[in-house]
């Protein structure tokens, strides 16, 4: 496993790689890796020559400074859970760049993708996505992948990349990976690391009833479903369900009726706790 901090040295050493007909896999990451992030990873050391995982906190995704501020940075931790997933054969590069290398200057590109990038966390979180396509287009040019890897947890930011992917021609196939739970439930998240025990357990009914609303939507309307989820949650204290909005799985708007997509998935946003974590979570009602 190599670590690299410079764009160069990262470019240098995937075209050695490139040179020799290798396949490069991308799993770009915000570093506080776990097992969501492990899945990406070996998924990406299968059907790789070469894995590049990106650990960057990318301060133009964050339109709250505190939460910058708070994100956690393990690189240590990362990189020994990251060698724990190497196999013989299998070739890991991690880029870790600065914020200087990374945005030698301000960066100016809009990207702007409606209706994915407006609703729901785009609505919430103005300018994120923005952000988010910033970055993940300087990773795909820096590091040419021929696949590049997301989580489902981020369901929208996928729908979002997918758009620049196709915008941008970027010669790469996207692959999105499923949610990765605990046992209890619990999707996985680098935020999880902020929760105090018992804000973990509350957080818990967050997971609980989007699975329980798979059955109860089976016997409502998708109107009713959506706020079935909205007054369970909201009744658990120390829990504030910021939106939950059933969406087409393709263009992310909000639906009406069960008949009216293929492709539904709800997707939640709640603040969890007396600080609040911001948690993300979705489900998948029809496929
Ligand atoms: O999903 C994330 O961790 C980030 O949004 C990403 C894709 C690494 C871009 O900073």
């Amino acid at each position: 496993m190599k670590v690299v901090h410079t764009v160069n040295d990262l470019k240098q050493t995937l075209q050695a790689y490139r040179n020799e007909g290798k396949t490069i896999g991308l799993v770009p990451t915000m570093g506080a890796l776990h097992r969501g992030h492990a899945s990406l990873v070996s998924r990406s050391l299968r059907e790789n020559d070469v894995t590049t995982v990106s650990i960057f906190v990318n301060p133009t995704q964050f339109n709250d400074k505190n939460d910058l501020a708070k994100y956690p940075r393990t690189l240590d931790q990362d990189c020994q859970l990251l060698q724990s997933l190497l196999t013989d054969d299998s070739q890991l590069v991690v880029f870790a760049p600065s914020v200087d290398e990374v945005y030698p200057e301000p960066d100016t590109r809009t990207f702007s993708y409606p209706p994915t990038d407006e609703v729901m966390e785009g609505g919430f979180r103005p300018g994120h996505f923005n952000g988010v396509c910033q970055v993940v287009s300087k990773l795909f040019m820096f590091v040419e992948p021929d696949r590049a890897y997301f989580g489902e947890k981020d369901f929208q930011q996928i729908a979002v990349i997918r758009r620049m992917v196709e915008d941008q021609k970027f010669p790469l196939q996207l692959c999105p990976c499923p949610i990765v739970r605990e046992d209890d439930g619990l999707a996985l998240s680098s935020r999880n690391t902020l929760l105090s025990d018992a804000e973990r357990k509350i957080a818990l009914n967050i997971s609980k009833n989007l699975f329980a609303s798979l059955d109860y939507a089976k016997q409502h309307t998708l109107a009713e479903t959506r706020q079935w989820v909205i007054d369970q949650i909201n009744a658990v204290e120390g829990l504030e369900v910021q939106y939950y909005e059933i969406v087409d799985g393709n263009s992310l708007l909000s639906l009406n009726d069960w008949n009216d997509s293929n492709y539904i998935v709800g997707c939640i946003t709640v603040f969890c706790g007396a600080i609040p974590v911001r948690l993300i979570d979705n489900i998948k009602y029809k496929e």
